[in-house]
């Protein structure tokens, strides 16, 4: 059981438990199941005692009050994973390769919407796949990538990472898109600076209008929708449809396969679908 700053245990209440579920689920969509109740205890267990909250019911007060919104982003942080990895779920960026790119040779740019993008791993990986199937052109190839964790995104904006996380990608990838790090930074490597101009990262709640977001012909949007409810799957895959050009393409977590077949969006391969028509929404 977590302990308090005053070494005394604090003890999640189901009440509080409900309080902290209203809340993720309302700003987040995040769907925290009856079982969860230890897990949040934990992770906020930590935030709480960090932050020097006696209880868990005044640290849900300070969350609600705290009008600036860094409260509420420190505790989906505390409540969602950011684990990504460089070409996680490899079969993504084949296809995207060799399907998706060789119709979009005639763009310039070629933009890629890269949601809930974590620490810039996914982002990168795209801006690879772009530069190696465009002609290495940096002003032509062009990821979006969001995430509601300013942390992460901070992460991903320095674009610094362990060594051993490159070793994912190909050796002749690493040479051209990464720099090893020398001295304090030995053992690291660094997105070089021309591929981190590629990528714009921008902080957006997935559950917020997506409208300041212009089409695109293909939206990467993995391994986020598993933390939401059917409802809030459905209606994201709606709006995020909506934002994608007729014949572009949405890209789901393997584990996150849209079950519900909609009319204006057709299965292709395991978790990549196709936009054939408008569907009239937002
Ligand atoms: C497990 S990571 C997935 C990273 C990457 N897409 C991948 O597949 O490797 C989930 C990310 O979703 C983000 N996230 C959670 N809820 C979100 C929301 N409502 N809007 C935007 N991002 C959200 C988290 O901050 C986290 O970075």
């Amino acid at each position: 059981m977590p302990e308090t700053s005053t070494g005394a245990a604090a003890r999640l209440s189901a009440h509080e438990f409900e309080r902290i579920r209203q809340l993720a689920r309302v700003k987040f969509g995040l769907d925290l199941k009856e079982g969860k109740q230890e897990l949040v205890a934990a992770r906020l267990g930590k935030k709480m005692r960090e932050q020097g909250f006696a209880s868990y019911r005044e640290y849900c007060d300070h969350v609600i009050a705290d009008s600036s919104g860094s409260a509420l982003i420190d505790l989906v942080d505390a409540l969602t994973t950011n684990f990504t990895s460089f070409l996680r779920e490899p079969a993504h960026f084949e296809f995207l390769r060799e399907s998706i790119l060789p119709d979009l040779k005639g763009r310039d740019p070629v933009t890629v919407w890269c949601a809930a993008c974590a620490t810039g791993e996914e982002a990168y990986s795209i801006a690879f796949c772009l530069l190696e199937e465009l002609g290495r052109s940096f002003t032509r190839c062009r990821v979006l990538a969001t995430d509601i964790s300013t942390r992460a995104l901070a992460a991903a904006e320095a674009g610094v990472y362990p060594g051993d996380r490159a070793h994912a990608l190909p050796p002749d990838w690493v040479r051209r898109y990464l720099l090893r790090g020398e001295g304090q930074w030995k053992g690291s490597v660094r997105v070089k600076p021309e591929v981190r101009r590629v990528v714009e990262f921008r902080r957006l709640n997935l559950m917020e209008a997506l409208d300041s977001i212009a089409r695109v012909p293909v939206i990467f949007c993995r391994n986020v929708m598993i933390y939401f409810d059917r409802q809030t799957q459905e209606d994201l895959v709606r709006r995020l449809t909506a934002r994608l050009e007729i014949g572009g393409y949405l890209l789901t977590g393997h584990s996150e396969s849209l079950v519900s077949r909609r009319d204006n969006l057709q299965y292709v391969r395991p978790a990549v679908y196709r936009k054939t028509a408008e569907n009239g929404s937002r």
